[in-house]
């Protein structure tokens, strides 16, 4: 096995980190990973924006529902869907872009892009022997997210990236089977099938939390999973895209 898959397959979310800078040589390499990562048709319709304002990092573990971590790492990076850029290249270049920019299509192609950046990032700082946890609390309060980072129009703040030496490592989750999530050929429909690779999923899982907590949490994923989408949470997401001009068509 090569050093990156081992690196890849190595991960796990880190969310406690010793209080010690980034250097700006390692942002920039991180940041450079990040752009060196494919993008749909070269359109790069993303932007990521780093805090290194202390005030303005305990703002956003507050908005992220008191996630310590978000405001005591290396640094932390924020992820935005951005097709800004491209609406001021319509002017520019006098071509009608909007009916195109604001589409579900286009709006796909940044938060498709923004991913695929983010993980390179990821996976550059983690090559590194830094820890990261990604952070989609930020999506709870994102009116006042986009105030603190005061970002334009079609430019959506996605999820934050924490970054920093791992004070403490956490063992890794296990993930679903392989062959739940691989199919060959054609879509493996049978649900049979499938719940029963989700049963000895469910067992793995509980396991696995059982041994994590020392016998005080037992839940199986499937059951994890009905808990958390039973709860509707962040409802107002489509209204926020919208009323920045973006997934109107
Ligand atoms: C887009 C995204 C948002 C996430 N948001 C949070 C978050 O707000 N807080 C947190 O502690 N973990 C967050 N995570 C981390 C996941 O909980 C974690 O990746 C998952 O439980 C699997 O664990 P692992 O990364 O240790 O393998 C997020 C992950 C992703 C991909």
């Amino acid at each position: 096995m090569n050093e990156t898959i081992k690196t890849i397959l190595n991960h796990r979310s880190i969310r406690q980190f010793e209080d010690k800078p980034l250097t700006d040589e390692q942002i920039k390499s991180i940041v450079q990973s990040a752009q060196s990562a494919s993008t749909s048709s070269f359109i790069q319709a993303y932007s990521i924006i780093g805090i290194k304002d202390k005030e303005k990092k305990k703002k956003l573990a507050e908005l992220a529902g008191n996630q310590e971590y978000v405001e005591k790492n290396g640094h932390f990076f924020v992820f935005c869907a951005d097709l800004y850029r491209h609406s001021l290249i319509g002017e520019q270049e006098q071509k009608d872009v909007l009916p195109s920019l604001e589409s579900t299509e286009k709006f796909m192609v940044s938060l498709i892009d923004a991913a695929l950046a983010a993980q390179n990032a990821a996976m550059a700082a983690e090559s590194m022997g830094l820890g990261i946890c990604y952070i989609g609390g930020i999506r709870n309060h994102l009116e006042e997210v986009k105030t603190l980072l005061k970002t334009p129009e079609r430019v959506i703040p996605l999820f934050g990236l924490a970054v920093g030496w791992p004070a403490k490592i956490t063992e890794q989750k296990p993930r679903l089977p392989f062959q739940h999530i691989y199919h060959e050929d054609e879509y493996q429909q049978d649900s049979e099938i499938y719940l029963s690779q989700l049963k000895e999923y469910d067992e793995l899982i509980s396991s696995y939390y059982e041994h994590r907590t020392s016998g005080k949490r037992k839940d199986r994923w499937t059951e994890q999973m009905a808990k958390m989408l039973e709860r509707k949470n962040r409802m107002y997401m489509k209204e926020f895209i919208q009323n920045n001009k973006l997934d109107l068509r």
